[in-house]
């Protein structure tokens, strides 16, 4: 069968990585990008031999596109979403899928009726720890699942949040240090722990004071299966650690970081654990965000993710994390807020 042919909205931070993820799965071509900037899309389409557009409605007229890498910033996505969805293409959109659940809600709205794939990028749950972890949390090794933590203690700098008008906004972000940090791991956290039931948490600004939302942030969890939780997100630590995920329960505890297992112990041990223990000391595979979004950011998370949505094309399946599994992340963050502002305990 031919390759599945792609095109990329938006060519700023994040749509090479796609691009070059792309390049790298032998069934995937990118065939088009599209973005605002003339000289942005340029750059990325000289850099593949791919055809270029400044506006996406002209590329989602092309026959030789099934997929569209939606890079655009979080706000903007829900409009080209139904756009895209309404040409016939399947869309593989960046983290979170847009800013509010209801305008996520209208995006599978529309990708259902057209009947095309819709795929959330949270690259960390194809990191080889997070894909243990679950297989483990499956089989019934943690026991009676205790604790489950997330924390996200990055830097981000001015220049990061002035670097484009959107970062940092109500409106186009979403919400902040979780919205658009820590979300991959509060992805993770009901991943593996399950939904949450209830929220009770506070936001602040400790180092951004201009920032409309927040760079601090700690939530109190009740997850639905009895067990609690705690997340703790910022981007006003200096210099930022690597991002830390917790499963506890009553006979087997781990922990990760930037989806790297550290700590892996079951009070039944199996052989396998062997060659986990073995490997607990290498470096994430996916590489970090702690500092800076981009500088140590490697693209093995996106091109396994944007394998299994070519494969999910191929072969007339969902995709691994598709519009309702992008969907939960967000649902948890926003009642986050609306607990910071309430001060109540909030159900998402
Ligand atoms: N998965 C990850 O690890 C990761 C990392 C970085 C960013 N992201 C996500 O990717 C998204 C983009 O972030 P970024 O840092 O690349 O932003 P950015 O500002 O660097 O790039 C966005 C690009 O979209 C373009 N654009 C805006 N409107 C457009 C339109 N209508 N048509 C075509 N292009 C348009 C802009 O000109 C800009 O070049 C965000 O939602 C962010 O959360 C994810």
């Amino acid at each position: 069968m031919a390759k599945i042919g792609y095109g990329i909205i938006g060519c700023g931070n994040i749509g090479p990585v796609h691009a070059a993820a792309i390049a790298a799965v032998p069934s995937a071509k990118l065939v088009a990008v599209s973005d605002v900037v003339e000289a942005t899309a340029k750059k990325l389409a000289d850099q593949y031999g791919a055809a270029m557009y400044t506006d996406y409605r002209k590329m989602l007229e092309r026959d030789d596109i099934q997929a569209v890498c939606l890079c655009v910033p979080s706000g903007m996505r829900m409009e080209i979403a139904v756009a895209c969805a309404n040409a016939g293409k399947n869309i593989l959109s960046e983290k979170p899928l847009d800013v509010s659940t209801k305008r996520i809600d209208r995006i599978i709205a529309a990708t259902d009726k057209a009947g095309v794939r819709l795929g959330c990028i949270f690259q960390s749950r194809f990191a080889e720890g997070s894909q243990k972890i679950k297989k483990a949390i499956e089989q019934g090794r943690f026991g009676t699942l205790t604790l489950g933590d997330a924390y996200i203690k990055w830097y981000r700098s001015e220049a990061y949040y002035a670097s484009g008008a959107w970062r940092g906004t109500w409106k186009l972000d979403g919400g902040g240090a979780l919205m658009n940090q820590g979300i991959h791991q509060i992805d993770l956290l009901q991943w593996f722990m399950g939904p949450v039931k209830t929220v009770r948490a506070q936001t602040t600004r400790r180092l951004h004071e201009g920032l409309e939302v927040e760079d601090t942030a700690t939530a109190m969890l009740e997850f639905e299966n009895g067990a609690f939780g705690v997340i703790e997100g910022s981007t006003a630590i200096w210099p930022g650690h690597p991002a830390r995920v917790e499963v506890h329960g009553t006979t087997g505890s781990t922990y990760t970081e930037d989806g790297a297992i550290k700590f892996w112990q079951f009070s039944k041990r199996r052989a396998t654990d062997a060659k986990i223990e073995a490997q607990m000391n290498r470096e994430s595979e996916l590489g970090s965000g702690a500092g800076d979004p981009l500088a140590s950011l490697k693209i093995e998370g996106h091109r396994r993710q944007i394998d299994d949505f070519t494969k999910a094309i191929k072969n007339d399946r969902p995709p691994l994390i598709d519009g309702r599994e992008g969907r939960n992340a967000v649902a948890l963050i926003e009642a986050i807020y609306k607990s910071a502002k309430t001060g109540r305990t909030v159900k998402p």
